[in-house]
């Protein structure tokens, strides 16, 4: 045995994504790549803004004496005050470079997150489905993720929510727009939320986080908007990142934010400064740091997207699939047509197609679509979607 036994369990029984993938692999190895209709993994197709080139070939050619030494854990103070910035419109509340922390990605800010704040067997409450990944980072830091079934629609359900505080609970984790279902919370739902923790904390007598991870912000479509999580409630953190909405997940860029009336704001930021070095990250990339300063609120060509996601609602509603046309992100989840998600994923996979079971986001009965991809790869693969979804009508 040379791996931890805990490791080795969460290795066989890790992502259906990466499974997916490795099959894919396979897949495509024996058909040909253009061949295989890969729809598995939520790595943005789209290429970089051309500001975002623009900027990281003028940060490279000025870069002077000392550019590349360690720096504070939270990251350089021009970045961190650009990002403030733009957080004070965005959010509509005062925040300043002292509530942010720079890190590496959004993945990256949640376990700085979760290391700070998690006492042994602290629970972390996530409205499900969820992104498969919180699973391991709440395990990571001595937490137990409780997940909570949301409504049909996926919007969020704040008795469920409530019955399942108690007093292990230490946050509630969500991430809207959502990954895998794409909905979008509105600002209704989460003032219910935000009075709920409120409520919640004081009879407990503890401090109960709001932690938003929002990596898909700006990926949003038609009139929808995504409401302010520091006008909700003030024991609230952001985490979010470059990755998705400029198109940039392998530089590990992004950051967190504490509202600017969090009760122990001085010791949680402190207490993340601490987890983002210990960690082993230490800082966030200095390069891509002093490249995304200038970028604030910049973004991929939305469009694009609402166009990929126009071919295939309307494909698959031809196909007779059933879904909630998912109003932000990249990702489609609609209901298979048996209840046994993976062996309907299956089928699809003999049709050469690669999406992910719900029961794998703790969403069962349903399936993944990541549609990051090139048109021509969801215009292709429909007929495959109605062949398999015609063999169980
Ligand atoms: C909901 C959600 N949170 C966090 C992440 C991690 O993002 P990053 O690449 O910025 O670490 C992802 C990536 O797919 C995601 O979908």
């Amino acid at each position: 045995m040379t791996v931890a036994k805990h490791i080795k369990t969460k290795i066989s029984g890790s992502s259906w994504i990466r499974k997916m993938f490795e099959e894919g692999a396979l897949l495509k190895a024996e058909h040909g790549v253009d061949n295989v209709f890969d729809f598995s993994l939520g790595n943005p197709n789209l290429e970089p803004p051309e500001k975002f080139r623009k900027v990281l070939n003028d940060t490279v050619i000025s870069l002077a004496g000392g550019d590349h030494r360690y720096m504070s854990n939270i990251g350089y103070p021009h970045v961190r005050r650009s990002v403030a910035e733009y957080l004070r419109k965005e959010q509509r509340v005062e925040v300043t470079e002292n509530e942010v922390i720079m890190t590496c990605g959004a993945a990256g800010a949640l376990n700085v997150i979760l290391k700070a704040i998690l006492d042994p067997g602290d629970e972390v409450i996530a409205p499900a489905p969820y992104f498969v990944e919180y699973q391991f980072y709440a395990d990571n830091h001595g937490g137990i993720l409780k997940t909570v079934a949301t409504k049909p629609d996926f919007s969020l359900d704040i008795d469920g929510i409530s019955a399942a505080i108690t007093e292990k609970t230490k946050a509630v984790l969500i991430n809207s727009p959502n990954n895998p279902t794409g909905q979008v919370y509105s600002e209704e739902s989460l003032k219910e939320l935000g009075a709920l923790l409120t409520d919640k904390g004081k009879r407990l007598n503890r401090t109960l986080y709001l932690i938003s991870d929002e990596p898909y912000r700006k990926i949003v479509y038609e009139e929808c908007t995504v409401p302010s999580i520091f006008d909700t409630y003030k024991e609230s953190i952001i985490a979010t990142s470059y990755s998705k909405d400029i198109s940039i997940p392998g530089e590990r860029i992004g950051y967190l934010a504490v509202h600017p009336e969090a009760s122990f704001k001085e010791e949680l930021i402190g207490g993340m400064s601490l987890a983002n070095r210990i960690l082993g990250f230490v800082n966030a990339p200095a390069l891509m740091q002093r490249v995304v300063a200038p970028l604030q609120g910049v973004s991929v060509d939305i469009s694009a997207y609402a166009r990929k996601r126009e071919l295939l609602c309307n494909g698959l509603k031809d196909c007779g699939y059933d879904f909630i046309k998912p109003p932000g992100a990249f990702y489609l989840f609609p209901k298979t047509p048996v209840p046994d998600d993976v062996k309907f994923v299956k089928e699809l996979q003999k049709e050469l197609i690669l999406t992910v079971p719900g029961s794998g986001f703790g969403g069962p009965g349903h399936f993944r679509i990541a549609y990051c991809v090139e048109d021509k790869t969801i215009i292709n693969a429909l007929p495959g979607f109605r062949r398999a979804m015609e063999k169980f009508r």
